[in-house]
């Protein structure tokens, strides 16, 4: 796991879209994998902007996201597959229905699901995956006591994760109490994952997950064991990590030819 301590979101959005970009340039069909939440949202900008500037094209690429809330009517605003659409699809040129999300509001659940898996198999797997943590040190919305080995299936919410995201809803009872959700092994089937942070507030999700034990409890851990994870936090983010001095070093001296 490369971890990488930068000063504010726009800086560590550069990095992530030169990373993008980079994928896109070698593999013009690459597949994404897309998160929704505040943390990505100045990657998206950045992509926006570098498509306006004709520097990128994501018209051959494919796009699978993380999660998805439960009932949520199809033209509900914080519906994740409106959110999605608004924050980045919308903004440059997919194909139409190269974007794809769980199905939230499917009759048979359990069945969307294990569909969801099989189109993303079928696409031939994730190539770079962008992720947020949360407090609690969920990704996706893989909550702590989130089976280590688990695919996409619906989720119970913790009411942590609903007051953090009570923000982007009227009131918190507004927040659905499901979701259905990437598991962490179909995570950990992309080849490549990117997480996002910044803010004191996910300092100790992001040290559990980076220098914790890789435990259920703190489900970001499990990324201890991927061969190919990119952390990228701000100061404030970083503020808890134990070798901080280290991963600074490290990216200090870090190759430039090496990218992410
Ligand atoms: C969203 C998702 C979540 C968020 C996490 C952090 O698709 O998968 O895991 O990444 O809740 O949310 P923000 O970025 O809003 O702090």
């Amino acid at each position: 796991m490369e971890v990488i301590i930068r000063s504010d979101g726009v800086a560590i959005a550069t990095i992530v879209a030169d990373t993008i970009s980079s994928l896109l340039t070698r593999k013009p069909d690459a597949v994404l994998g897309l998160a929704t939440g505040s943390s990505p949202l100045a990657v998206y900008d950045e992509l926006a902007r570098r498509y306006e500037g004709g520097r990128l094209s994501f018209s051959r690429a494919r796009a699978f996201m993380l999660d998805e809330y439960v009932g949520l009517a199809a033209e509900h605003p914080e519906r994740y597959r409106n959110v999605i659409e608004k924050e980045i699809v919308s903004r440059v040129d997919f194909a139409p229905d190269a974007v794809q999300g769980p199905d939230g509001l499917a009759e048979d659940l359990p069945a969307a699901c294990a569909a969801y898996e099989q189109a993303i198999i079928d696409a031939g797997g994730v190539d770079l995956q962008l992720l947020g943590i949360g407090t609690d040190g969920h990704i996706a919305f893989n909550e702590p006591g989130s089976s280590l080995a688990s695919r996409t299936r619906i989720k119970t919410l913790t009411e942590q994760t609903r007051a953090d995201n009570a923000r982007f809803f009227d009131d918190i009872e507004q927040v659905p109490r499901h979701c259905l959700t990437q598991g962490l092994a179909t995570i950990m089937s992309a080849k490549h994952l990117v997480l996002v942070a910044t803010g004191r507030g996910k300092a100790e999700a992001i040290h559990r997950m980076a220098e914790g034990g890789v435990s259920a409890m703190w489900p970001a851990s499990i990324l201890q064991h991927h061969p190919h994870v990119s952390v990228l936090v701000d100061d404030a983010a970083a503020s808890r990590l134990q070798l901080a001095g280290y991963y600074r070093q490290t990216y200090a001296s870090k190759p430039e030819w090496q990218g992410l």
